[in-house]
């Protein structure tokens, strides 16, 4: 069965602090001006301390025109100065659940920090890339960063109702199966897909969906994380590979 890496990876101060900026998060496409240079600093610190196994986070300098496309009914990345690139090592197992963990601890630190943020998986020039890649390596997404043009994308947060994402009753769950699912009912996804799929079975809540293994799902592991932090909880893969299984160890 493959490992869980961010189990007990993340200290409680760090999800602490993530967890509180999970509703200040959206997708910033345009930005007013880069980070600051303490800023970057604390940004570089935080690419090191937050990459998995298969994971390389690289801060690089941003030519916005250049690296983002202009596709119709995309909106486009502006005035980007800097952006993370996620590299993952596809040798590696699970480097796609791992890079969206370490992506969205980026994100969240860098929401925690009154910086703007998006994923971009599909609407950037891989070509545009400006650092040298292993043979193994690719680049899963950008993450372009700044200081955000405006607070305004707070607002108009799109996601299903809860009970969409659930093979069975939320409201029978118990508190922390329900906070886990719910911190990643607000999180972002590509496309805004939102393919999570939840169902629990006593004290074990187990996420699929579409695509799972995807970037999508390791942003939604490093949720449960913050929602979770401290509370008494193991995860693992399914026996068919095809969901993660958290259980909630009750304290004795
Ligand atoms: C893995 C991933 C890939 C994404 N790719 C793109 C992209 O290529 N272009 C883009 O403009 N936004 C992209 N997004 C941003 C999503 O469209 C956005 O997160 C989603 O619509 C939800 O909006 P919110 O983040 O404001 O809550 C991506 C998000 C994720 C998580």
């Amino acid at each position: 069965m493959p490992a869980c890496p961010w189990e007990g990876f993340f200290s409680a101060a760090q999800l602490k602090r993530w967890s509180e900026a999970i509703p200040l998060r959206f997708a910033c496409r345009r930005f007013s001006a880069p980070a600051g240079v303490d800023q970057q600093i604390t940004l570089a610190y935080t690419a090191a301390r937050v990459s998995l196994p298969g994971v390389r986070l690289a801060l690089l300098d941003c030519d916005s025109n250049r690296l983002f496309l202009s596709l119709p009914f995309f909106p486009r990345i502006e005035y980007a100065r800097q952006y993370v690139a996620v590299i993952i090592d596809t040798g590696i197992e699970n480097a796609q659940l791992h890079a969206g963990v370490s992506g969205e601890a980026m994100v969240l630190e860098m929401s925690a920090m009154g910086l703007g943020s998006c994923w971009v998986q599909g609407t950037f020039r891989r070509s545009a890339v400006d650092i040298p890649l292993s043979s193994r390596e690719k680049v899963a997404a950008v993450i372009p960063y700044g200081q955000p043009s405006s607070k305004e994308g707070g607002r108009s947060r799109r996601r299903k109702p809860l009970k969409a994402l659930c093979l069975d009753k939320p409201e029978t769950w118990p508190n922390w199966a329900f906070q886990a699912a719910e911190s990643v009912r607000i999180a972002p996804s590509a496309l805004n897909s939102q393919p999570w799929r939840f169902s629990r079975s006593g004290g074990t809540l187990r996420l699929s969906g579409r695509g799972f293994g995807n970037i999508n799902f390791g942003i939604a592991a490093m949720h449960i994380e913050c929602a979770l932090n401290t509370q008494p909880h193991i995860w693992r893969f399914s026996s068919d590979n095809k969901g993660l299984l958290i259980t909630y160890k009750e304290e004795t």
